[in-house]
This record gives C-alpha cells, sequence and structure tokens, in this order.
C-alpha cells in the first residue's frame, strides 16, 4: 500500500504515534498489550506499538511476513510478541477481553463490507475495559474506489461509519493523516470503541 511512496513511513508513523497517546493512560486504555491485523513485516508494530506496549500480538495472511518479523525485521523487541497468528482476519477471532489497543492499517481496504463489520464486531468482544481499536486507511473522496492492482477497496467515510455502526462501534475520534504528497488518497485514522 505504501507503494512507491516508502518515504512517507515516518510521516506516518509519527502522526499515527500522537493519535495513540490520545488514548493511553490514566482513565485510559492501558499499555499491557495490543494486536496488530493485517501487520505485515511488523512496521507499525515497530514504530508505534513496541515504545508503548508490555507485549504485541500480530495477524496476518501471510506467513513468510509473520516469519520475517520474528526472525530479523523487530530484532529484540521479537521476544515480547505473545502470538503470531497467521490467519486471515475472515477466519481469526481474536481472544475475548484481551487487548487495550486493536490496530488495523491498510488491511480494513482488503476486506468485504460483510467480513469487515464481521471482524469488527469480534474485535470489540477482544477489547479490555477502556481499550480502543484504530483503524487508519485509504479513504475515497467519493463513494468507493476499487484498486484492480492490489484488489483492495477505498471506502468514502460515511461508508466507513455504517460498517462500523453495523459492527456495534462508535467512532470516539477522528484524524485525517497530514503531510502525505497530494496524489495519494486520504487516510484517516478512526479511535472505535
Ligand atoms: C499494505 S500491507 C499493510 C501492512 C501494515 N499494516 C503496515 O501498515 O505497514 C497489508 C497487509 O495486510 C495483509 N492482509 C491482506 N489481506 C488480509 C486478510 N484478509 N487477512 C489478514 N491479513 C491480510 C497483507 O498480507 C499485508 O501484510
Amino acid at each position: 500500500m505504501l507503494g512507491d511512496f516508502v518515504e512517507i513511513s515516518d510521516v506516518d508513523l509519527d502522526q499515527s504515534r500522537r493519535f495513540l497517546s490520545r488514548f493511553i493512560g490514566p482513565g485510559k486504555a492501558g499499555t499491557s498489550c495490543a494486536l496488530d491485523c493485517g501487520s505485515g513485516i511488523g512496521r507499525v508494530s515497530k514504530g508505534v506499538l513496541f515504545p508503548v506496549f508490555e507485549r504485541l500480538e500480530l495477524a496476518d495472511m501471510m506467513e513468510h511476513f509473520l516469519l520475517h518479523a520474528h526472525e530479523e525485521y523487530l530484532g529484540d523487541d521479537a521476544d515480547r510478541v505473545e502470538t503470531y497468528y497467521c490467519y486471515s482476519l475472515q477466519e481469526f477471532t481474536p481472544p475475548k477481553n484481551k487487548y487495550d489497543v486493536i490496530w488495523m492499517q491498510w488491511v480494513a481496504c482488503h476486506l468485504t463490507d460483510h467480513d469487515l463489520a464481521t471482524f469488527l464486531a469480534k474485535c470489540k468482544r477482544a477489547l479490555r475495559p477502556n481499550g480502543v481499536v484504530i483503524l487508519k486507511d485509504n479513504m475515497a473522496r467519493n463513494g468507493c474506489k476499487m484498486d484492480l492492482v492490489d484488489s483492495s477497496i477505498s471506502r468514502h467515510l460515511d461508508v466507513m461509519r455504517t460498517i462500523i455502526h453495523k459492527a456495534g462501534l462508535e467512532v470516539v475520534a477522528l484524524e485525517k493523516q497530514e503531510g502525505f504528497p497530494d496524489v495519494i488518497m486520504p487516510v484517516w485514522m478512526l479511535a472505535l470503541r
């Protein structure tokens, strides 16, 4: 999804860290355990989640990404990964009442509306008290836009809100990613609970 714009990763991670910090602390989400969904090799885990959480779990359907995360990319932080789940999110049910934060970045776009709503409902049950789901993804300026190259779909924020509502979650905060080139579709972060 970062495609030719690998250089935007630092900007992305920096704003993600600041967004996450709004939901962590006394009276807010704890820092015991987070789940990185559609983790890939663990870019978000490494840049955003490990500095905050004691333990992490990663879920991705591509085994070689998880292996690379464990054996190379995460370095010593790999010792703090409790479980790698090699599943498609359509088949994955996260353990109940376990996570302070569930992060979903650039993976909602690979799920159908129905599968996304079903998975988000499971995420709701997997949150600890005051926990939050953070969904970060491309959002179409109008309607929905298919990318035939990587088989992803970008949805307008209103479409995403409808899916979130069907999952029984509410948007408690949202923020647009700044600092990306104009040619990139708008990227938004949504905090849900
Ligand atoms: C664009 S990458 C994003 C990786 C990471 N979240 C990041 O922001 O750097 C999309 C990731 O989602 C994974 N993925 C795509 N469809 C998936 C599905 N249905 N279930 C689980 N993982 C999926 C891919 O294997 C890939 O690692």
